[in-house]
């Protein structure tokens, strides 16, 4: 039988809860479907600090490097707050994202019927939402060098960090992106600061210069950032495909997951290596960690990207249609529950997700 070797990594916080009903959701899938996984689990971010003093070892990332796909949970937690630097639990993540080659976070934003009454937004104005946050992943700001906090000969403390691209780094990131394009309605929003940063200007260049030379028959905008963040609360349902460097996109996909009413419902995919990194947007939420309020949507979903990833499609499709109809049933975890929903643990709507499992096969959503 087919099998798919897949290190998980629970990390920090909520994150072992909501990979636990990832990991549920995957076995009753691969049960249904030719398939199996081997699952390796080891520690990253804080829960690694803890046990090697080191937020990913190098004995996990070479496990990770040796997988089909990794499975993350979320890292980071008031533990581990006072660390700076290699020591901090994000690190740890940052760390692997590089290793991985996971250049291009794809990030989708839907808002099922279910849950455009859940949206702070109105109603009218989210549902039908279905937009892809493309995010490029291992560079920008978040990698550029120099990066210091020193004292001043005068005394004063001062702090810097370099927002920096190159040409390729740019172009690879936005082939992604009009690649999806082109298998979805065909828009890229590009989304820069222009106006203000030379960075944004060599990034605005070149997206164009990609798109007029090899995907001319994609629609594509240039959008400033400030300009981005309102247009998505306002009107999201104007994009299709947005693509953007690594700052601007951590904070538009978050400002994006308000729309269907919680950041527990997002997943993600970091792609562009060999093996690649699944996860959900959200994070390790401390406060709610093993109460079994997590949403555990995130996560499942992310399952379902790792599907997609492994060229599994049909066991992907039978996770979002399980999703889907858990919702329509009315299961609902803590963060979106309001009246006329059943509140649910995050056990239970792992379970109700899986009892809706669909295994038809058929395409239910483009
Ligand atoms: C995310 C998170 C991470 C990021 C943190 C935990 C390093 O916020 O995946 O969006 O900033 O990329
Ligand atoms: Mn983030």
């Amino acid at each position: 039988m087919k099998t798919y070797s897949i290190v998980l990594l629970p990390g920090d916080g909520i994150g072992p809860e909501v990979t636990q009903e990832a990991v549920a959701t995957l076995d009753a899938v691969a049960a249904a479907h030719d398939f199996q996984f081997k699952y390796t689990e080891e520690p990253v971010g804080g829960a690694a600090l803890d046990a090697h003093n080191d937020p990913l070892p190098d004995a996990v990332l070479e496990q990770c490097l040796q997988a089909n796909a990794v499975l993350l949970g979320a890292v980071g937690g008031a533990k581990w707050d006072h660390l700076t630097g290699a020591l901090r639990p994000e690190s740890g993540l940052l760390k692997l994202r590089k290793a991985l080659g996971a250049f291009a976070n794809l990030r989708p934003v839907m808002v099922p019927d279910a849950l455009a009454e859940a949206s702070p937004l109105r109603a009218e104005a989210v549902r039908g939402t279905d937009l892809l946050v493309v995010r490029e992943l291992t560079g920008g700001i978040y990698f550029g060098e120099p990066r210091a906090r020193e004292t001043l000969p005068d005394g004063r403390e001062s702090a810097y960090n370099t927002m920096i691209y190159q040409t390729d780094e740019i172009e690879r990131v936005a082939r992604v992106a009009f690649d999806w394009a082109g298998k979805r309605h065909r828009r890229v929003t590009s989304v820069d600061k222009a106006n203000v940063l030379v960075v944004s200007q060599l990034w605005r260049d070149t997206v164009q210069k990609v798109h007029d030379q090899a995907f001319a028959d994609i629609d594509l905008e240039h959008m400033y950032v400030d300009n981005a963040a309102m247009q998505l609360v306002l009107n999201p349902r104007q994009f299709d495909v947005i693509v953007t460097g690594n700052l601007f996109g951590d904070i538009l996909s978050d400002a994006a997951a308000t729309l269907g009413g919680s950041l527990g419902l997002l997943p993600s995919a970091s792609v562009g290596g060999p093996v690649g990194l699944f996860e959900p947007v959200h994070g390790s939420a401390p406060d709610i960690a093993g109460q079994g309020k997590a949403n555990p949507v995130a996560a499942i979903l992310s399952a379902a990207m790792l599907l997609d990833f492994l060229d599994e499609p049909q066991a992907a499709q039978a996770i979002r249609h399980g999703v889907d109809a858990a919702l329509d049933a009315g299961a609902r975890t803590a963060d979106l529950c309001r009246s006329g929903h059943r509140r649910v643990s995050t056990q239970e709507m792992g379970e109700e997700i899986r009892r809706h499992l669909k295994f038809a096969g058929a395409a239910d959503r483009p």
